[in-house]
Parts: structure tokens; C-alpha cells; sequence
């Protein structure tokens, strides 16, 4: 059924859409949000309709579910889920970044609209990955606050997801050696052979700290946290002196699970380290520097990316409680529509 015609498309009446239908406890359970049919509202003065072709799945959105995410307003039962997605303009054809949330159309100000630039024979998804916000993150956490030298090492947890992929790759690029904490041998894999880590750990292996110190023999001097406390605890024990470490990701305090990961003072101070929390709306001076270097490391194949690709809108809940639970190797991605 048509709704509305516009400039170059026709929108249909109604459309699906995914609302919180209860607050997560823990890791998130599909049963958590609800699919609703609902009007595709006409944009109204200064919005502009777009159409969500590849909507992105973000780990801040679960601190969102329970009104914890202090950048980003709470969600409530019945709400839609936010989220960001690579759209277009129905009006237009305009590839766009929109804040589109979990539904097939959305009217958007069309000030809060940008568009999509990206170097020829870019995929439009790494917009949402390793040339947008998990990106920016990965290069202020590598090139501002680690700043690692000729032969350092540094460690990356998190190290095959959206941001820790780049994080590796650019720290490589600097000429570190770079280790992986990843979940599972299979992400260690991958971690080795597509992102090109020196060495992986296996989180879950219980001998993991004796494989880390194998692959640190002379300590860590770069660690960029986004795993639980165990894995916190555990590289820091192999902190070099003079070690920088970068909070960047705390996703047991996401899920609300476990006991909130402690810093162990006295040996901060024996090593001297520097210990930095990371936000990346901070670093926002960096993107003009970021995209057009990583932008050309992606462009000529020097920076790999990597997609957890899902299909269809309904798959969005089931795809973000495997994100929250460390299911996914890369950015996850739901296809809400064809290009
Ligand atoms: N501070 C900031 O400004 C900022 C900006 C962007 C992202 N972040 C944070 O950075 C982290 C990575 O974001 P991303 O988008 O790249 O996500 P991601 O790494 O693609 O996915 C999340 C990963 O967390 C890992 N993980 C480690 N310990 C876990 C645990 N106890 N429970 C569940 N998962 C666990 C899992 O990987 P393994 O199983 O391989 O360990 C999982 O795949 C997130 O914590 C996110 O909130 C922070």
C-alpha cells in the first residue's frame, strides 16, 4: 500500500519499526523489544524523510535502556530504539548519516542530516565502522592517548570488534607489536590473520594470563581497555613502567553484570603509568585528520574492515543481545533495506 508519493519514490503507508518493551536485565534478550507496525508520519517543516538502508547496532544503546548512557537521552518502554544508520533522502537519492533509530523510515531535521563522504570504492557501511564514530574512536585512542613508539607493545581487548579492529591496525601502522584479547579461538584467528595482530589471547581460555605473558615478554606499554575486569586485572599485571592505559569500554557496567572492575593502586604506582578515560565526543577536533588518513589507509587497502552483517529489521534484536554478549567479530551492521 502506497502512502505518499515523493520526488523520486513511493512510500509506503505504514512501516515496521522495534520499541523497548521492557528495561534489559543483564545482557539484553530479544524479548526486550517488540516490532510495531506504524504510519510513515510525512516530514514536517525543516525534516526531511529518509529511508534507513544500514542501520548500526552500538554498544551505548544498552546503557540507553536503562537510562544510563549520559549522552544520549533514556529510552522507555514503548519507545523507539535509537540508533544511527546509513540512509537516503527520499526526496533526493542523498546518501546520508541520519539518527534513524530501529524503524524503516524516519522524519529527521534535516539540519542533523550529513552527508555521506567517503573515498572511491569505500563500501557505504564503513560510515558507520572504521570511518565513523567506532573509527574516530580507535585513532584518538591510538594516535592522542597511547601514542605508541617503534616496538612497543600494545594491547587491544575488544581487539576483533568494531573499534578494536582499527585500534590494532593503527598501532601496527605505527610500528607496535600488538596483541589481541579476544573472545574465543575463533576470533583469535582472526584477529592474527585479517587484522594482522602479532599474537591473540583467548579471554576465555583459562591459562589466558600465562598466554599473555608469553606474547608480552617485556611487558605492555599501550593498553586500550573494552573487556571485563578480569581481563582489566589481568593485563595490567604485565603493565611496563611508564605504561598508558585508555578506558575505553567497561561492558559489564553495560549489561549490569559482575562486580564494576577495580584499579589496583599500588602497582599503577610502581609502574608509573598513565591511566586515561576516553570519550570520544572529546576528540572531535581529530575528525577532519582522521577521515582523510584513515580514509586513504581504507581507500588503498592498508586498513582491513571487517562486518558482522545482519538481514532484514526484525534482526536487529537478536543481533544486538550477540553484540552485548561478545557474539560478533566487526561492526554490526543490520541490512534494513537494498541500496
Ligand atoms: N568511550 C567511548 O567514547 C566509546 C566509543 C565507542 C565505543 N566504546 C566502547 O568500546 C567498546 C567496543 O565497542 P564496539 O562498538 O567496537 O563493540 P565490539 O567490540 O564490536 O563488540 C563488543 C565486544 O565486547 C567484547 N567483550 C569483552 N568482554 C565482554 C563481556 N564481559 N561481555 C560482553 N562482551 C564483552 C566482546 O568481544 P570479545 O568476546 O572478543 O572480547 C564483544 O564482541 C564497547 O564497550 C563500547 O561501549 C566507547
Amino acid at each position: 500500500m502506497t502512502g505518499h508519493l515523493t520526488g523520486r519514490t513511493a512510500v509506503p503507508a505504514a512501516q515496521r519499526r522495534i520499541v523497548l518493551a521492557r528495561r534489559p536485565d543483564g545482557v539484553p534478550a530479544e524479548a526486550d523489544f517488540r516490532v510495531e507496525t506504524a504510519a510513515v508520519a510525512p516530514p514536517g517543516p525543516g525534516e526531511a524523510l529518509v529511508r534507513t538502508v544500514h542501520l548500526s547496532l552500538d554498544p551505548y544503546v544498552r546503557g540507553t535502556l536503562t537510562g544510563r548512557d549520559l549522552g544520549h537521552p533514556p529510552v522507555r518502554p514503548g519507545d523507539l530504539v535509537p540508533g544511527r544508520a546509513v540512509a537516503r533522502v527520499v526526496d533526493t537519492g542523498e546518501w546520508v548519516l541520519a539518527e534513524t533509530g530501529w524503524q524503516e523510515y524516519a522524519a529527521v531535521p534535516s539540519t542533523s542530516l550529513r552527508p555521506l563522504s567517503l573515498p572511491p570504492g569505500v563500501p557505504r557501511t564503513a560510515a558507520l565502522g572504521a570511518l565513523g564514530t567506532p573509527g574516530l574512536t580507535a585513532y584518538a585512542a591510538v594516535t592522542r592517548l597511547l601514542r605508541p613508539a617503534v616496538g612497543d607493545t600494545v594491547v587491544v581487548s575488544s581487539a576483533t570488534g568494531a573499534v578494536g579492529g582499527v585500534a590494532g591496525q593503527l598501532a601496527a601502522l605505527a610500528g607496535a607489536r600488538t596483541v589481541a584479547v579476544a573472545g574465543g579461538p575463533e576470533k583469535c584467528r582472526i584477529a592474527v590473520e585479517h587484522f594482522g595482530y602479532t599474537a591473540a589471547v583467548d579471554r576465555h581460555d583459562p591459562s589466558w594470563t600465562e598466554a599473555l605473558a608469553a606474547a608480552c615478554p617485556d611487558g605492555v606499554d599501550g593498553y586500550l581497555h573494552m573487556a571485563g575486569g578480569a581481563v582489566l586485572e589481568g593485563v595490567l599485571n604485565r603493565l611496563a613502567v611508564g605504561g598508558r592505559v585508555v578506558l575505553c569500554g567497561l561492558p559489564e557496567n553495560a549489561n549490569e553484570v559482575g562486580t564494576p572492575a577495580a584499579l589496583p593502586a599500588g602497582l599503577l604506582m610502581r609502574t608509573r603509568a598513565v591511566v586515561r578515560g576516553l570519550v570520544v565526543f572529546d576528540h572531535e577536533d581529530l575528525a577532519p585528520r582522521f577521515a582523510r588518513r584513515v580514509g586513504a589507509l581504507v581507500a588503498e587497502g592498508r586498513l582491513r574492515l571487517l562486518e558482522d552483517v545482519h538481514e532484514g529489521l526484525e534482526s536487529a534484536p537478536a543481533a544486538f543481545r550477540r553484540l552485548m554478549s561478545g557474539g560478533n567479530a566487526g561492526k554490526t551492521i543490520v541490512r534494513v533495506a537494498q541500496g
